[in-house]
């Protein structure tokens, strides 16, 4: 379950500030249910904890269970919204360490989210006495990162298992029928599974490009799902007078925003909660970084992080507020033990579980830094486990498209992405590109 808590930040803000963003976030629900509101042709993924496509889901299901029995490991290739939500959730569920008892039935690695040559060469070497499989996805089936990734460890799939094998171990998510992997999926007789058009790339976690993934990597993609259903119903589809938690953090965040503060930091004390935090920024930052406007998303990992970034936040140029990410029962339970001669001093902890030492740190930092002017947010989950996953990317994925709508831009295209790919295109020297790579070429040597 999820709770929001925002006493730490009503000093920033006056009640009269809040109550004016009332009609526009019911505009903005609104239109999120009728769907009449900008980008509505991407609204796939309002009703997709309830709506999905149960006979695909089945094959994931399959699928999974097939990758399971053949593969030491899934490599999985994409970029985005097409990795960062299977590994916010894979990387929250799996234990830290690979050796325990509980590890997760197939390793998942990640490719295909840089251009480094190094980490293919090494990925492969790490392969080698390992059983493989790949999942290779992309909504377009033309971003550049996976596809080199694709040609890369496909080539060495059928020369390492012919390419009679190799077609049994590979996976292909993409467009139902548009894009080069498509095209290449259909020829080589692959797999494939289905990104719905009406669902852009950093929502799609829910879709066969998170859900493959988190199956193979044995974890329970139904009640990932049944969680996310849940969040559907208590924020979105439940009748209310005043606004729920997910409408609140929306509207303090686009109150804050409104008042100078640009920046919102996702704070975690779980190191597991890493990629949920960059999965968040991809989401907000995609989504509401257009026209010149926006909070700048960023995350720390506490208390990590309080030794680095924490003298800013608490002392550095202000303009920040900080969501935290709090989880009241972690995973496993560790007490500080006594030591007789307390050479550390610290045998007043003695016979304290670790979550409550670690409580102290959550409590302690987000008072300072309210107090050095940081406007804090406490969003509690009562543990990590498939279902408060998936309320807590129900929570964040509707929160998100209402700052959209309330900040007046479209929250579900991308079109600053496009900048840099045509550059690099016509450095590169793709055909097509001459005129700007020529332009381009003439700015680097001045
Ligand atoms: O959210 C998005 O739309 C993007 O981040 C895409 O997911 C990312 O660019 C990858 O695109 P594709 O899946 O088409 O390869």
């Amino acid at each position: 379950m999820l709770k929001l808590d925002y006493s730490h930040a009503t000093s920033f803000f006056k009640d009269h500030e809040l109550a004016h963003l009332e009609p526009q976030l019911n505009l903005a629900r609104t239109q999120l249910l009728e769907k009449n509101g900008p980008g509505n042709d991407f609204l796939g993924w309002v009703n997709l904890p309830a709506e999905y496509d149960q006979e695909e889901f089945d094959r994931i299901i399959s699928a999974a269970e097939y990758i399971k029995t053949n593969a030491d490991v899934l490599v999985v290739i994409g970029i985005g919204g097409s990795y960062l939500g299977a590994r916010a959730v894979i990387e929250a569920l799996k234990p830290y360490f690979n050796a325990t008892a509980a590890r997760p039935a197939v390793e998942v690695i990640f490719a295909g989210y840089n251009l480094s040559g190094s980490y293919l060469a090494d990925l492969m070497d790490y392969l080698q006495d390992k059983r493989v499989s790949l999942n290779v996805i992309s909504k377009s089936g033309t971003t550049t990162e996976p596809a080199i990734a694709f040609r890369v460890l496909k080539a060495y799939m059928e020369n390492r298992y012919g390419k009679a094998e190799a077609r049994q171990r590979i996976f292909a998510t993409t467009d139902r029928s548009r894009g080069a992997l498509k095209g290449l999926a259909d020829k080589e007789g692959y797999e494939t599974f289905v990104v719905p058009d009406d669902v852009g790339g950093r929502f799609s976690v829910l879709t066969a490009v998170g859900l493959l993934p988190i199956a193979a990597a044995g974890f329970d993609i139904t009640r990932l799902m049944e969680g996310a259903e849940e969040a559907r119903q208590t924020y979105l589809l439940s009748e209310h007078q005043s606004f729920n938690d997910a409408e609140t953090y929306a509207a303090i965040r686009t109150c804050l925003l409104r008042k100078g503060y640009d920046t919102e930091i996702v704070v975690n004390y779980e190191p597991q909660l890493h990629y949920f935090t960059e999965w968040w920024k991809q989401l907000y930052g995609e989504s509401e970084g257009k026209d010149h406007r926006g909070l700048l998303p960023a995350g720390v990992d506490f208390t990590s992080d309080l030794h680095s970034m924490g003298q800013f936040i608490q002392d550095g140029r202000r303009g920040l507020l900080e969501t935290v990410l709090h989880v009241s029962k972690p995973r496993r339970e560790l007490t500080v033990p006594a030591v007789k001669d307390n050479a550390d001093g610290l045998n007043f902890l003695a016979g304290m579980d670790m979550l409550d030492v670690n409580d102290k740190a959550v409590e302690g930092t987000v008072l300072a830094h309210a107090d050095g002017g940081v406007p804090n947010l406490l969003l509690t989950v009562d543990g990590i486990d498939e279902a408060n996953l998936g309320r807590m990317i129900y929570f964040f994925e509707y929160a998100c498209a209402l700052s959209g709508y309330m900040n007046a831009v479209n929250p579900f295209d991308q079109p600053g992405v496009e900048a840099y790919k045509k550059n690099m295109f016509a450095l590169l020297g793709k055909p097509g590109y001459e005129e700007q790579r020529a332009r381009l070429e003439q700015q680097l040597k001045a």
